[in-house]
């Protein structure tokens, strides 16, 4: 348990509770403190220092109770909000806005690389939910070269917790290490996460899927690369193909194709049948893709 003073109020932190600027004292007494406390935790805030006034501690401007000590044994998050004090007159003597939440646990980190050999994105979250503002400093090195530098994992598409690595080398033995640190005003907690690029393929699902009735009882397919695979060319994609009418867990898979278009044969009249494409890296590095929705298409009954 450890004691400290915040503009003439004492503030009690127990089992390892940190709040945040506690050290520095507010150049105004009607400053709104902000004091950051993990749930479950006790509170403990002195209105005013050896002074003996009356004075009422208010709650969302509604009276809580008139005693110096504000006293939350075991703090909820339906305890948040602004805590003031005032004097008997009314007179407003500290203000204090409680947050309530966790200290950051080790991210969750998942990465994948749907443009190979351009980039990969990692993406990460937080369980539980520290509910309070938390930031995170995202690096990644290559663990056979400890001399050099770690760099920056810039944030990727706006997203808090989604990062972009660039220029990461193909076929390194060694594992590349990334490293999320997720920092809170109760805490910090980072995760390393060791990944070979060629292990963390995964291209996007193909796109503009078309399926065309033919005479015969068959279905034309036709798809494209997934646009963020940005070089089929040099790395091709191969692609399954799979349909089914009814149940979705009746789907039968075919393929894989190299090129983007097959056939499908022997199908039912009257039957509507549900085509969806994934697509993979060719030399079958990582996993497949998400598969593609679902395109139906009904065989005419003559
Ligand atoms: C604190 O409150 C929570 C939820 O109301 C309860 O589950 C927990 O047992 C309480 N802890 C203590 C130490 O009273
Ligand atoms: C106080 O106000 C805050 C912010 O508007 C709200 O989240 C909280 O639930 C309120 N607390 C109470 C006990 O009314
Ligand atoms: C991970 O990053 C944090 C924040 O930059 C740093 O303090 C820590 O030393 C790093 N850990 C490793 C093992 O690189
Ligand atoms: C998909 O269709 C759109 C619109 O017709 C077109 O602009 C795009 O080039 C197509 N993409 C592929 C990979 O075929």
């Amino acid at each position: 348990m450890c004691l400290i003073y915040v503009f003439g109020a004492l503030i009690v932190i127990t089992n390892g509770v940190y709040s945040q600027g506690m050290t520095t004292l507010p150049s105004k007494q009607n400053a709104v403190r902000d004091l950051f406390v993990a749930v479950g935790s006790p509170v403990k805030i002195l209105c005013t220092e050896g002074k003996e006034i009356r004075v009422e501690w208010r709650l969302n401007s509604s009276v809580l109770y008139s005693n110096p000590i504000l006293y939350i044994q075991n703090t909820s998050l339906k305890d948040q909000g602004i805590y003031t004090c005032h004097q008997q007159n009314g007179d407003l003597i500290q203000t204090l806005s409680l947050h309530l939440g966790y200290p950051p646990s080790p991210p969750d980190v998942y990465c994948w690389s749907p443009s190979y050999p351009k980039r990969a994105i990692c993406s990460w979250t937080l369980n539980p939910d520290p509910i309070l503002p938390t930031h995170y400093i995202t690096t990644y090195r290559t663990y056979s070269d400890p001399l050099s530098s770690a760099q920056q994992c810039q944030k990727w598409e706006e997203q808090d917790s989604q990062c972009v690595l660039e220029e990461l080398k193909m076929f390194e033995i060694e594992p590349t290490l990334i490293n999320i640190t997720a920092i809170n005003a109760l805490g910090s907690a980072t995760r390393i996460w060791p990944f070979l690029f060629e292990d963390i393929v995964k291209p996007d699902p193909p796109v503009n899927v078309t399926v065309m009735v033919m005479p015969g009882r068959k279905l034309s397919v036709q798809w494209g690369p997934p646009p963020t695979w940005l070089d089929p060319v040099n790395f091709p994609l191969k692609y399954k193909v799979k349909f089914y009418w009814g149940k979705p867990e009746t789907a039968r898979t075919l393929g894989p194709y190299e090129s983007n278009k097959m056939v499908l044969s022997g199908l039912v009249a009257g039957r509507t049948y549900y085509i969806q494409i994934s697509a993979k890296d060719f030399l079958d590095g990582g996993q497949s893709s998400s598969w593609s929705g679902p395109i139906s298409a009904t065989i005419p009954v003559n």
